[in-house]
């Protein structure tokens, strides 16, 4: 689905189709130059990472492997509290294997900080971070992320895999939600 199909859902187009398209195809170059001797066994958080996971994987000129994540934060309302449980576990066995976790967006970064703590207790040799999208105003503890694609103001996006109540995850842009959508400010 296009932006021009949403009417006045959308205040904003804040990234393109083009636009997430051209700056997956830089990360990927860098992803290739960083596993020159093997390739990282790609890890998907589901839902919102299908179409990053998707358009990367096709972009990388090594055989991506890729295995799937599904998560669920714990606490009241919308908000990250840092607490998570697992609801869907990988299916490979990643001991001394180099891990990529592939991301939408990161928010506070308490979910991925999390993960990352988690796959790496497994023995991975290593983990790393790559994001589609970033809000780096609201991060509330340090992560370490080794590859962004765009930082975005605080503001609730959808597109390119992000919903709202499980809409929009096929927009093919990523813009930010109307207010009047969800009756919220977006903070
Ligand atoms: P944290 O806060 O732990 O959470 O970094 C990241 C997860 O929160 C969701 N999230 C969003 N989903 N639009 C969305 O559709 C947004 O603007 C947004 N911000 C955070 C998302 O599931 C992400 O994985
Ligand atoms: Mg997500």
């Amino acid at each position: 689905m296009d932006s021009k199909h949403l009417g006045d859902e959308l205040t904003t187009v804040l990234h393109t189709e083009a636009e997430l398209h051209a700056r997956l195809a830089e990360m990927a170059r860098e992803i290739e130059a960083d596993y020159p001797e093997t390739p990282p066994l790609l890890v998907g958080v589901l839902k919102g990472a299908v179409m990053v996971m998707a358009d990367l994987a096709r972009e990388l000129r090594f055989h991506a492997q890729m295995d799937w994540m599904a998560v669920s934060s714990y606490g009241a309302g919308t908000k990250s509290s840092g607490v998570v449980k697992i609801l869907k576990d990988l299916d490979a066995d990643i001991t001394d294997r180099d891990v990529l976790i592939v991301e939408d967006i990161i928010d506070s970064g308490l979910t991925l900080s999390w993960l990352k703590d988690n796959l790496e207790s497994r023995g991975a040799r290593s983990v790393r971070i790559c994001t589609m999208l970033r809000k780096p105003e609201a991060l509330k503890v340090e992560v370490d992320v080794a590859y962004v694609g765009f930082d975005i103001p605080v503001e609730f996006v959808v597109g390119y895999g992000l919903d709202y109540a499980e809409d929009y995850r096929n927009l093919r842009d990523v813009g930010v939600l109307a207010p009047h959508v969800y009756g919220g400010d977006g903070k």
